[in-house]
């Protein structure tokens, strides 16, 4: 009897996720499922963070400029930050999409692809599906050449090492006087800080460390609340010099 209850129990969930939940975050679940490290979230960011991530890409008209800009976005997942940009867009712009997930590059890869974004004129965009503090040097990138790189990396998930080399590749990506956008779930680090021990603890602490250290280099910085998140988070705007 307890059995079958389970078993009910079991399908009503997986109907649930299959009838009721956006296919989009039936792909990213089931990603953060084989790799929970490298995904570091279940759902995709809402709406009101897309929004927030991508205000010094759609926010232009406010900047008395019309050159092109060069936008770097790394850890794209299944595209919901991905879209907001492509939407945005203007001629000449060029878009460097980096992610290391195979599965997930591939759909963004058909996003771009795709008749409503190919039909948006002459900006460039193009995906990489590799590790973004890599991809610089495997696709030979020249140094400082974007003008705003979005990240939605989980640095709180990273080993230490990969959190440097990602913000080497942010340091060695930014034109000077560019704009770094980036997420950090509300309570995540200090609910994480609190319920890990020994070594793993000390790795949060240092990865916390060396994110704090480098956002100091920044010459302005701006922090926004999203409270429409699951779960609710900051979105960071640092402006280096170079
Ligand atoms: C928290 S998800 C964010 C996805 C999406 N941008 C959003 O906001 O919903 C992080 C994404 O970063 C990707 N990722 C993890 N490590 C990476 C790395 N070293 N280089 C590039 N992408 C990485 C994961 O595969 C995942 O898709």
């Amino acid at each position: 009897m307890k059995k079958s209850v389970y078993v009910f129990a079991l399908l009503s969930v997986l109907s649930f996720c299959c009838f009721v939940v956006p296919s989009e975050w039936q792909l990213f679940l089931k990603e953060f499922v084989k790799h929970p490290h490298e995904i570091g979230s279940v759902v995709p960011s809402s709406p009101y963070t897309c929004r927030e991530l991508t205000r010094y890409v759609c926010n232009r008209d406010s900047v008395v400029t019309t050159t092109p800009y060069h936008i770097l976005e790394a850890g794209a997942g299944t595209g919901v930050v991905t879209r907001q940009i492509l939407q945005n867009l203007r001629p000449g712009d060029v878009y460097d999409i980096v992610e290391s997930d195979s599965e997930l590059a591939a759909k963004l890869t058909s996003m771009v692809e795709s008749e409503e974004y190919s039909a948006k004129g002459s900006a460039r965009v193009r995906v990489y599906a590799c590790g973004f503090e890599k991809f610089r040097d495997l696709y030979n990138i020249q140094k400082h050449s974007y003008n705003v790189v979005i990240t939605t990396l989980p640095f709180n998930a990273f080993p230490l090492l990969l959190v440097q080399g990602c913000l080497l590749a942010i340091r060695d990506s930014l034109a000077p006087g560019g704009h770094w956008s980036y997420i950090e779930y509300r309570w995540l680090p200090d609910i994480k800080t609190t319920f890990t021990w020994g070594a793993s603890c000390d790795c949060l602490k240092l990865v916390k460390k060396e994110v704090q250290d480098f956002c100091a280099t920044a010459i302005e910085k701006k922090k926004v609340f999203v409270l429409r998140n699951v779960p609710p988070t900051y979105v960071y705007h640092l402006k280096f010099s170079n």
